[in-house]
């Protein structure tokens, strides 16, 4: 089958990304980051990212057609994020978006956020011109997907599958996805990407990003939390304290038999308030606030509830490969504890490079190829910008 050559588009948050795929084939990844100009107000400010998605998406563009040796005729199709995100940020990508179809006679695919965070498990595993090693860093480079995704945690898990997975828009029976991010926390399984997807599972309050952010916060170790508190923790004692395992407790877990209400949820509220407690209890001692250890502690809790639940789903729904994405799936332990739990439940693990774990344009590219390939007709150009798009 002809495999389509896709132009991505991500504009949600404070990433301005340009992707571009032939099919299951990463060509380029490009990503211009605004968070530099956020972290001092300690969150995104929309204003700010839309003025910088304004700045960014043309050089990010161009920067991403050379890089992939293509021009704007070549292209057969542009995806484009359309929600959830900020509105402004989003309204920027979508009328970049549409203007280039518009002018360029190409069809345009509005594309769900989330379903791209685990669509772009899809590509495949070969390297790309001009990153041979894979692994690339997170802007201006294409990214590569061999098993260097899983690189410096020196897994043996397979990375990307390199066996072509949703090649021609055919995927696996039994597949599910393990969404990690800022704003969300869900196992699913997903029959057809394009439009059958089950939740299975999900936070029931703070999504796991959120939870780090806040947490990171009342650390003292600045925004954004989760790569801030995935470094000290490499430093800490994940031992030295014992944070709570929200909805483990046997009635919401049940049995088998007898499923309990909330099996495959997760809750990270308490979490983060058990880290305040535990902070407050040191300083009321006058004692030091061991930083690194929480760190680690709290980490651990985080990863270890994900990765049991997300793995308890899988064996009881009879799910066999599962895809790993969102924002957190970059963080180490999860990667690890992730690859070695699955892998002792004979679940084959795809784990992306860290430089498609955060927001970029390859995955929207990745799963508007999806959509071509499945013989999805077009959006159109007349859908708008969704910001709490489900
Ligand atoms: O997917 P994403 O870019 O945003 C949403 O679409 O929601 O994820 C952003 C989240 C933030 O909460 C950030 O702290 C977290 O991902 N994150 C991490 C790591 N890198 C990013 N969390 C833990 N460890 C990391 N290394
Ligand atoms: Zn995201």
């Amino acid at each position: 089958m002809h495999q389509p050559l896709v132009l991505g588009i991500e504009s949600s948050c404070d990433e301005t990304g340009v992707g571009i795929v032939r099919g299951t084939t990463l060509l380029t990844n490009t990503v211009s980051s605004s968070m530099d100009e956020h972290v001092r107000f300690g969150g995104v400010i929309p204003e700010i990212a839309s003025r910088a998605h304004l700045d960014a998406f043309v050089p990010t563009l161009q920067e991403a057609l050379h890089e992939a040796g293509v021009t704007l005729e070549d292209i057969d199709a542009i995806a484009v994020t359309s929600g959830p995100g900020l509105a402004g940020a989003l309204m920027v990508g979508v009328c970049a978006a549409k203007a280039l179809a518009v002018a360029t006679g190409k069809p345009l695919y509005a594309i769900n956020h989330l379903v791209a965070h685990v669509g772009v498990g899809l590509l495949d595993g070969k390297p790309v011109a001009g990153n041979p090693d894979g692994g690339a860093p997170a802007s201006g480079g294409a990214a590569g997907l061999a098993s260097a995704g899983l690189g410096a945690d020196g897994l043996g898990a397979d990375g990307l599958g390199a066996d072509g997975l949703g090649a021609d828009g055919r995927l696996p029976e039994n597949l599910g996805a393990l969404l990690v991010s800022g704003g969300h926390t869900e196992i699913l399984r997903i029959r057809r990407i394009t439009d059958d997807v089950e939740m299975l599972g999900s936070t029931i309050d703070d999504a796991a990003g959120e939870a780090y952010d806040k947490v990171a916060r009342l650390l003292g170790l600045g925004y954004p939390g989760g790569p801030a508190i995935d470094k000290l923790a490499k430093q800490g004692n994940a031992k030295a304290i014992r944070f709570p395992r929200g909805l483990t407790q046997p009635k919401y877990v049940g049995t088998v038999e007898e499923p309990g209400p909330h099996r495959y949820d997760w809750s990270f509220s308490g979490l983060k308030t058990a880290v305040a407690r535990c902070v407050e209890q040191f300083e009321a001692r006058g004692e030091d606030v061991p930083v690194a250890d929480i760190a680690a502690a709290f980490q651990e809790a985080v990863v270890d509830v994900i990765t049991s639940k997300a793995v308890l789903a899988c064996r009881e729904n009879g799910i066999t490969e599962l895809l790993l994405g969102g924002g957190v799936a970059a963080n180490s332990r999860l990667r690890e504890l992730t690859g070695q739990r699955c892998s002792a439940a004979g679940i084959t693990l795809h784990v992306p490079p860290l430089s498609l774990c955060t927001d970029n344009g390859a995955m929207v590219a990745a799963l508007g190829a999806q959509l071509v390939m499945a013989g999805i007709d077009p959006s159109g150009v007349a859908f708008a910008p969704d910001s709490s798009l489900p």
